[in-house]
């Protein structure tokens, strides 16, 4: 039997140097599992090579290229970490990275999609970011932010809140979705 499909797209905050925890977790509850990946991601943050050697595909960032494999059709999607910008830019209808221009489209076509948010409290109380959250999630997009999701933490304590990072929260949202 072919595995479901699970695009994680990662955006650029400190969760990222840790995703291979999220692949693991996919794994071992048998998704088939392909990273995306935003630019800041990318420089900042990721072990590409980890990555690949892990989920034993490339990691996309952008469209296709010649000698690429082409990405299978995603069964669900984890956005995590999703950074303040991400989501605003998301909810604003703005895709400007690849990361935006695949969850624009897969937002339109109603895939499961579970957003797992990493940022600061002082990012948080942003009414734009507070707007975002919502306009998503009247999208019927799974935002786990709050209470049973990702719950912020003050301003420069952002080290100390990577182990309990929920991770294990954007793949229950998605396996949800997936059997509801
Ligand atoms: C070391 C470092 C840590 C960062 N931590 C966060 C963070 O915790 N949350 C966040 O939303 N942005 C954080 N940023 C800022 C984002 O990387 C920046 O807004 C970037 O434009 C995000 O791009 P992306 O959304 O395309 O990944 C951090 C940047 C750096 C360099």
């Amino acid at each position: 039997m072919t595995k479901p499909v699970l695009y994680l797209m990662v955006c650029g905050a400190g969760p990222a140097g840790h995703s291979a925890r999220m692949v693991e977790l996919a794994q071992a509850d048998g998704w088939e599992v392909w990273c995306l990946a935003t630019p800041a991601a990318i420089e900042h943050f990721l072990d590409l090579g980890e990555l690949e050697a892990l989920t034993g595909h490339p990691v996309r960032t952008g469209h296709q290229r010649a000698g690429q494999p082409a990405l299978p059709k995603a069964t669900a999607v984890i956005v995590a970490p999703a950074t303040y910008n991400t989501i605003n830019k998301w909810a604003a209808g703005i895709a400007d990275t690849y990361v935006l221009t695949q969850l624009a489209e897969l937002t339109g076509l109603g895939l499961p999609i579970a957003v797992l948010p990493f940022v600061n409290t002082a990012l948080a109380a942003n009414r734009v970011f507070q707007r975002s959250v919502a306009e998503l999630r009247e999208s019927g997009v799974s935002v786990l932010f709050g209470s049973g999701g990702f719950v912020p933490h003050p301003p420069r304590t952002g080290g100390r809140a990577m182990d309990s990072y929920p991770w294990h929260s954007a793949l229950e949202a998605v396996k949800r979705a997936n059997s509801g």
